[in-house]
This record gives C-alpha cells, sequence and structure tokens, in this order.
C-alpha cells in the first residue's frame, strides 16, 4: 500500500476532487496546466496523476493571477483563451474549473480538552487535502502521544526534534520541521513533549514563545494546523494565542456534548486574557443518522453553539480507521466514499469559512 508521500489519484479521482469534467483532463494537459504519468497496474499502463501533479495543478491554476482570499470559479472559456491560464492548446473541454484562493486563515488548531473526538485523525485528514489543493502547509503535532505524526507515516518520532525543543531548549524552529510529502511540512511530536508542563510553567512570556517561534517561519506557508493533547494545559493556551481559527472537534454523543461548554469557556477566558478575537468552528464527528442518541446530540449542538456549528457533519465511516491504519488519506481508501465527501466538504468550509 502506497503511503501518502506516493500517492496516485486516476483521472476519475482526479476530476472528482478538480471538480472537472473527467472529459477534460486531455485539455488541461495539452494546455500545460495538468502532468500525468504513467503507472503498471498488472498488466496494463494507466494514466494516472501524482500528488505532485495535483500539487501543481492547483498552483498553476492560482498562479495564473487570479489571486483571492476567496474560492472562485473560473471557466475554461478563460482558460483556454488566456486570461488566467496558459493560452496555447485547445480549448477546456470542461464548463468550470475550481481555482481555490488562499486559506482565510493561515493559523489553526484542532481542539478539545476530551479525547478520542477524532482530533488527530481529522487534522491529518485535513493537511493532507490541503497539501493535495496546492497549499504549502505545515502541521504540527502537540500531543506527546504522537497520534498526528503517525498519521502522516512518521514512525521514527521518537528520534526527532519536537516543540519541546524549541520552546524550553531555544531550538530554531525551522530545525524542527521536516518533510513530509511534496507540499507538506511536519513538526513531529513524541512522548518526551509530555513533559513540557513544568518546564514551559517556568519560562518568561510562556503563552507567547510558541507564536513567536511560529510567527518566523509563517511566511514559508500558506497553511498552518496544529493538533492538540486533550487537555487544558500551557501548550494548548500557547497555540490559542497563536491561533486565528480554532476547530473544535465534538463527537456526536451525550459526553462529549456535555464538555463543550468547559471548551467553548476556556476559549473565551483566554480571548479575554490575551485580548485576541478567535474565529470558532464546532465539527459534529462520528455522526450515525441512524442512532437516535446521535441526531439528538446534533441538533443540541445546532440549537446551542448556532454560530459556532460548521456546516460539514463527519459521518461515523470505517474509511478513516482503514485510513488511520494505511496512514494514508480517505481519498486514497476511497475517492468516492461517504467520508472522503465530508472530507472534502470540510476541508472547503475551514478554509474558506463560506
Ligand atoms: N468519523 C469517524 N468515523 C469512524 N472512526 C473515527 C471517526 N473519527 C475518528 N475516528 C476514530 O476514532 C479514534 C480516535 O480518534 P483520534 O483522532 O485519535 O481522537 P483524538 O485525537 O481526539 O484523541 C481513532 O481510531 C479514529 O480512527
Ligand atoms: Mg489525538
Amino acid at each position: 500500500m502506497a503511503s501518502f508521500r506516493d500517492i496516485c489519484f486516476t483521472p476519475a479521482e482526479f476530476a472528482n476532487i478538480a471538480k472537472v469534467d473527467r472529459n477534460a483532463i486531455s485539455a488541461l494537459e495539452a494546455n500545460g496546466l495538468l502532468k500525468t504519468v504513467k503507472r503498471k497496474m498488472g498488466n496494463v499502463e494507466r494514466k494516472m496523476v501524482s500528488l505532485e501533479g495535483m500539487r501543481d495543478y492547483f498552483r498553476a491554476l492560482r498562479e495564473t493571477g487570479r489571486h483571492g482570499d476567496q474560492c472562485e470559479e473560473f471557466s475554461n472559456s478563460e482558460l483556454a483563451n488566456g486570461t488566467g491560464a496558459i493560452a496555447a492548446g485547445p480549448p477546456v473541454a470542461a464548463a468550470t474549473a475550481f481555482v481555490p484562493g488562499l486559506p482565510k486563515h493561515k493559523v489553526q488548531m484542532f481542539y478539545n480538552v476530551k479525547g478520542g473526538t477524532g482530533k488527530s485523525t481529522l487534522t491529518a485528514q485535513y493537511v493532507m487535502r490541503a497539501a493535495m489543493m496546492g497549499y504549502r502547509v505545515l502541521a504540527i503535532d502537540l500531543d506527546g502521544q504522537g497520534h498526528l505524526t503517525v498519521n502522516l507515516d512518521i514512525l521514527d518520532g521518537h528520534e526527532r526534534a519536537t516543540i519541546y525543543d524549541v520552546l524550553i531548549n531555544d531550538l530554531p524552529i525551522a530545525e524542527a520541521i521536516m518533510n513530509v510529502a511534496p507540499g507538506l511540512d511536519l513538526i513531529p511530536a513524541n512522548l518526551g513533549l509530555c513533559n513540557i508542563e513544568i518546564p514551559l510553567n517556568n519560562k518568561t512570556r510562556r503563552e507567547y514563545r510558541l507564536s513567536e517561534a511560529i510567527a518566523t517561519i509563517a511566511d514559508q506557508y500558506d497553511l498552518i494546523v496544529a493538533d492538540t493533547n486533550p487537555a487544558a494545559s500551557i501548550l494548548n493556551g500557547s497555540m490559542l494565542v497563536a491561533s486565528e481559527l480554532v476547530n473544535v472537534v465534538c463527537a456526536t454523543n451525550p459526553l462529549s456534548f456535555h464538555g463543550m461548554s468547559l471548551v467553548m469557556s476556556t476559549i473565551e477566558e483566554l480571548e479575554r486574557e490575551f485580548r485576541r478575537q478567535l474565529e470558532v468552528r464546532i465539527i459534529p464527528n462520528m455522526y450515525d443518522n441512524r442512532e437516535v442518541i446521535s441526531q439528538e446530540v446534533l441538533g443540541e449542538l445546532r440549537a446551542q453553539f448556532a454560530e459556532n456549528c460548521s456546516k460539514s457533519v463527519i459521518n461515523r465511516c470505517v474509511d478513516l480507521n482503514e485510513a488511520t491504519k494505511r496512514r494514508t488519506t480517505v481519498w486514497d481508501v476511497n475517492a468516492k466514499g461517504m467520508a472522503a465527501q465530508d472530507l472534502s466538504a470540510l476541508t472547503e468550509e475551514l478554509l474558506f469559512l463560506n
């Protein structure tokens, strides 16, 4: 099984992710917007799009002068006549191409003081999807359990520098960053990070150290996303100070819902203390429409946190477990499956907040 770094997309999968007609692929190739590779599948050679090909396609679309902070669509007549794209080549057959602008909030975190709600799983899928869309992404693992690190297929995290070395031992943050796939970097975590709270508590400007470190490398990325530990820790507080958007993952069960008031009041307290205004999205996860309790919790989340609840709901789906096990994406597991659809919608919502 291929890890995320090596995955390739079939033309149909590419068309689905890029939101173009499958028949437009040859025209996109002729226009120089898309490069495909030939991969041997059994006895036949198939045309595929590599992760790098996918990334370069989205980057080429964005670099055609259509910058903006909104998600745009531009028509293929524009692609073909050169107002946006490379002019040569035959007209592109599809009706419109999907041109995502830069993310609305560059620094984001996934957060909940409760464990097991799906933070690490959704963070991993989100950053991989953003890398597929051509963004320069930095993922930061702030949980000593290192689940984001493992989800991104890094199995030697115990040997690597973590944010501990940056915040406590003054290691330049750039030296803690490793590349995991085209367009995707990571600051990994390991068990040593579990010991950070006491030394961090003794540091001056403790809550600002992380945001100051992130600020030094922020211009190298379009999106910086942290996965956090399930606690009201100083480390998580530091990430709240650094973040613009907080994605709170809430499983659709009664105890997770019960914990939401605490999470929201913790965020509000920090906003007051650090005079910040954070955008907060609550993401209902592990929803099962056959369960009355799931429906009730979703209804209560939407009623009580109307302004903050995300439109996207992530259904309980075995593809997410499978993706975790294979350390790859849900699009690799089943590009047309429910998890792939849910995560595509969630990614667009969190990137553009539309
Ligand atoms: N929507 C979902 N459907 C099925 N399993 C899920 C879903 N979201 C998360 N999981 C599974 O739940 C478990 C806990 O998720 P994890 O991301 O580790 O939670 P957290 O980081 O909040 O502790 C993992 O085994 C993960 O694969
Ligand atoms: Mg986790």
